[in-house]
């Protein structure tokens, strides 16, 4: 079975609507066909700063959203990043062999420095996507299901790894993104131009997973749409509407053509209000299922501590062979 690697960071206390449906989605359905690791990647979420209590609390229930989402801890390994230190053992020796105009080129280093300045932009942000590359490697992925807003990651990703084989010997396999089609990249409800984020400057278009459905309701009927009165799919011309159709083809497993085709002829009002219900239906049972794992944090726990042993053992394996063939010496 083909291995799958991929990572969420905690770094608040619920996912929304474009880590669902951008990748969340894929990393259940992957788990009928393939090897899945996937892991609550602490390390990266301290690139910005976070209240070490919250950063505990939202760790734990990065973990439950994952499993109420469908993750099986039977059929995938399911730990928290900093549980397994190959991860940051890795990192540094890819560093050593990453160019600082090639990471310099990253586009969210780029605009997260931007938005930070010289003095907030720290080193652990600049070397962010090293780590990402190590998470992956590690585990000789062949996968790796993200948004798209990650595609460039897995570029970088993919040239460290050949440049490591090419100098020490056939070592890291080549990973790919899997990223879907239709919901690679879900917009902010109110700017439906930038991405959903939860940094976004307004919490009026992110749509929290965890959040009242009263408010994630009424969040979809403000959306923001066109003058126009058509639903079509047209993401130049109407963002506001084509995220929407989006989003519906993402929580209804129904094509974006055969949902233009039930609204031909009906107004906007009709197509939130059916989203609305769409969207509310599917996270129900969700939230429901993880309030009931976030009540029993120790098992919550022994899941995690599982999940560590067994990933700890493939990645000491693979940062054994890397160490050996960059020439350490090994101690006896
Ligand atoms: P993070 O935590 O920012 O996001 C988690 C996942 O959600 C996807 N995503 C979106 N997809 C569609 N529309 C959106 N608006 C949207 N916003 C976020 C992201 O693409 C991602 O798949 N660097 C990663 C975490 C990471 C990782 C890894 C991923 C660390 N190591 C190894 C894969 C493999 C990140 O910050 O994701």
């Amino acid at each position: 079975r083909p291995i799958v690697f991929s990572g969420m960071q905690p770094s608040s206390a619920s996912l929304h609507l474009g880590n669902y449906l951008g990748a969340l989605v894929n990393w259940v359905a992957l788990q009928e066909t393939t090897d899945p690791v996937y892991c609550v990647v602490d390390l990266h979420a301290i690139t910005s700063q976070q209240d070490p209590e919250a950063l505990r609390a939202d760790t734990r229930a990065l973990a439950a959203q994952y499993l109420a989402a469908g993750v099986d801890p039977e059929r995938s390994t399911l730990f928290v990043q900093s549980h397994v230190p190959a991860h940051t053992e890795l990192a540094w020796v890819l560093g050593t062999m990453t160019g600082f105009g090639e990471a310099s080129r990253m586009t969210q280093f780029k605009d997260k420095s931007q938005r930070f300045g010289t003095e907030g932009t720290t080193v652990g942000l600049f070397t962010y996507p090293v780590l990402m590359a190590a998470d992956i490697l590690l585990y000789s992925t062949e996968l790796v299901p993200v948004g798209d807003d990650q595609r460039q990651h897995i570029e970088l990703t993919r040239d460290l790894a050949a440049r490591f084989n090419s100098r020490y010997g056939e070592t890291f396999v080549m990973p790919e993104g899997f990223i879907p089609e239709a919901s690679a990249r879900i917009y902010d409800l109110q700017d439906p131009t930038s991405k959903m984020s939860k940094s976004a400057a307004s919490d009026a278009g992110l749509i929290r997973l965890l959040d009242d459905p009263k408010i994630t309701a009424k969040k979809i009927k403000s959306a923001v749409t066109d003058t126009e009165r058509e639903i079509r799919y047209d993401v130049a011309a109407k963002p506001g509407i084509s995220n929407l159709l989006d989003i519906f083809a993402g929580v209804s497993e129904r094509t974006i053509p055969e949902i233009e085709a039930e609204y031909a002829g009906r107004g906007y009002g009709d197509l939130k209000k059916d989203l609305a219900e769409a969207v509310v239906e599917r996270l129900t049972p969700f939230r429901e299922r993880f309030t009931e794992l976030l009540a029993d944090p120790a098992e919550l726990d022994r899941i995690l501590a599982h999940g560590a042993e067994k990933a700890a053992e493939r990645a000491d394996r693979m940062l054994g062979t890397v160490y050996d063939r960059v020439g350490f010496l090994r101690p006896t």
